[in-house]
């Protein structure tokens, strides 16, 4: 027997017995007569002591032990001198008796302890042990504790969880896919699902009521935080329910899981509509931790002498309570913080109301205190308060001031990742204009069913279609997104027409599911969730790297394995592939 006993388990009502303990060597201290060692596995650290009276065997093999290396100690609990309260098994030590060298180890390359002077790549290229130190492991370990409650909530509901294939053909959920060369059937490929959207449909065309799966779904565009090509989703879906069931079950679910796993409350969803969030937060996921809701001043301010305005389409301002004080540097920090490329707005206009009640702006020589008093009014801002004007087109106005909102959010403390509201984004349009293109695009995919008093615009006014599609969003990120779907034939044609498919190209890309629909389709509807970006909101973390075990870095690649990588010239010739790299 390895053990009888874990790292993290012995306490002062052990004292007395004989175990044995295997683990890992994370510390030795030789303080001449005695050695400790704190051993360490997943549960905790124990701390053994090799005594001034132990064999000269047993010392030997003490000296002999360095960081990282397994072994196995067999001794018994003795309570500790000086007791150590920060750790569970403070109150007790391991006498040692025999010493076992499991697996010696080489000098690890960073420090594995929770403070590690390892940098990112380094821990990167040896992620397993990085897995070792506590702070990266109990992040999978609340993932795993997530994965548990939504197995249970969504059994207790008859959801069967079902596998669907990796291997598929393209899903068109707006990113490029991942492809696998077929050797059996050369020139052709096979695509990585995007998500397993069209699999779950015919799952409701078949009976199964309702679904789920935790899967890996991958999509091959830029990495960001909160972005990986391989991520993983909790994708369900439902027959004979419409956006109100779904709502409901799945707004359930995520209160379960802040229940169970974090003991937080989460009153009940507020719904705002797509219109609503891109109008008061320039944006469809917007941070409700706070307030600074857009004001749009267009007919405050035009028609005065400041030609900047006149020519903007769209004015809008945010309120930044107790910010009048904001020093000149503060406020260049600002404008060159909308100028930055990734923003690019041409510029940024302030009011200070002050705190003894009078008026300073940017713009002061084209408008009176009178003016600025009735932009003031209109954001309702009060004595000592700053307001931040941008103008510009509309659609590029609102996402401009969504960032300077979410930069002050930050500047003035109050996005705490302690603090969880959730909402739902509802009435998405159902399509999205493209300028480069020049043409329609599903804003969720096309499968997603036009809301039936919308449904006659669908030709003449495509653009002004609203969807039965949803969002869940926390905290300024999008954590689910799904959509009540078209069950009909053909609806779902005249969907691919307004999407620009020849009858050819929807027969090629999406014939099954239309042959599908013609032997009696359930309505049906679900959604997914974003899986590593839940685990690391529940983590408050920044990335959902870190909830991730084997991530990718920024450039797409797995440092420790070297991937993606090379293969043999004899691959490529199976698979009939030339690679031609200038
Ligand atoms: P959608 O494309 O909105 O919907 O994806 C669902 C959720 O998956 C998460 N997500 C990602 N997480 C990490 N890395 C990525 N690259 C990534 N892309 C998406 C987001 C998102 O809300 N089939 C539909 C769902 C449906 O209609 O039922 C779908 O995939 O949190």
């Amino acid at each position: 027997m390895y053990r009888t006993h874990t790292c993290g388990e012995l306490r002062a009502s052990d004292i007395g017995k004989s175990v044995t303990l295997s683990g890992w060597v994370q510390k030795v201290r030789d303080l001449g007569a005695m050695t400790f060692v704190d051993l360490r596995d997943r549960y905790g650290i124990t701390q053994i002591v090799i005594a001034e009276n132990a064999t000269a065997e047993l010392k030997a093999q003490a000296e002999r032990l360095g960081r990282e290396f397994v072994v196995q100690v067999t001794g018994t609990v003795l309570e500790r001198s000086s007791k150590n309260p920060k750790i569970p098994t403070g109150d007790i030590e391991i006498a040692a008796e025999v010493l076992n060298i499991l697996s010696t180890s080489e000098v690890p390359p960073f420090t594995i302890e929770d403070n590690t002077d390892g940098g990112d790549e380094l821990r990167m290229k040896y992620r397993y042990l990085d897995l070792r130190r506590s702070a990266v492991r109990k992040n999978l370990e609340l993932r795993a504790r997530m994965a548990h409650v939504v197995r249970n909530y969504l059994d207790a509901l008859d959801f069967l969880e079902v596998e669907t294939p990796v291997l598929i053909k393209s899903t068109p959920e707006g990113a490029r896919d991942f492809v696998v060369p077929s050797r059996m059937n050369q020139g052709q490929f096979y695509a990585l699902p995007q998500s397993p959207q069209t699999f779950k449909q015919l799952l409701m065309v078949a009976g199964f009521d309702r679904y789920y799966q935790i899967v890996k779904c991958f999509r091959d565009e830029d990495l960001r935080a909160d972005r990986q090509p391989e991520f993983t989703q909790i994708d369900c879906e439902m027959s004979y329910v419409d956006q109100e069931d779904v709502l409901e079950v799945f707004e359930g679910l995520i209160r379960e899981m802040f229940k169970q796993v974090l003991n937080v409350d989460i009153p009940k969803l507020e719904r705002m509509t797509w219109h609503t969030a891109m109008e008061k937060y320039g944006c469809d996921k917007p941070d409700l931790r706070f307030g600074m809701e857009f004001c749009e001043i267009t007919d405050l301010v035009q028609g005065k002498d400041f030609a900047v305005f006149n020519d903007a389409e769209y004015i809008g301002a945010i309120c930044a309570e107790g910010c009048a004080g904001y020093t000149r540097k503060q406020l260049d920090e600002l404008t060159d913080f909308v100028k930055r490329s990734q923003i690019g707005a041409k510029g940024l206009v302030y009011i200070k109301y002050n705190n003894d009640g009078t008026i300073k702006s940017s713009i002061d020589k084209f408008y009176s205190a009178e003016d600025l008093k009735a932009v003031c009014e209109r954001c309702g801002a009060k004595e000592g308060d700053l307001i931040l004007v941008m103008c510009g087109k509309k659609k590029k106005t609102l996402p401009q001031l969504c960032e300077l909102r979410l930069e002050m959010g930050n500047r003035l403390g109050l996005r705490d990742k302690s603090v969880f509201k959730a909402l739902w984004i509802v009435d998405f349009p159902l399509l999205e204009w493209d300028d480069e293109t020049e043409r329609f695009y599903a804003m969720h995919h096309p499968f997603t069913a036009p809301k039936p008093e919308d449904i006659y615009m669908l030709e003449s006014n495509p653009g002004a279609v609203r969807a039965n599609a949803y969002d869940m969003v926390i905290n300024g990120v999008e954590v689910g997104g799904g959509s009540i779907r078209i069950h009909d034939k053909e609806l779902q044609a005249r969907m691919f027409r307004c999407l620009g498919f020849t009858q050819e190209q929807a027969e090629y890309q999406f014939g099954f599911l239309m042959n599908a629909f013609k032997y009696g389709a359930p309505p049906h509807g679900g959604l997914a969730f974003g899986f590593d970006r839940l685990a690391s909101m529940f983590a408050q973390l920044d990335s959902i790297r870190d909830v991730i075990a084997f991530p990718k870095n920024n450039s797409g690649r797995d440092v420790m394995i070297d991937s993606p990588s090379l293969i043999a010239d004899e691959q490529l010739k199976e698979l009939a592939i030339k690679v031609d790299i200038k």
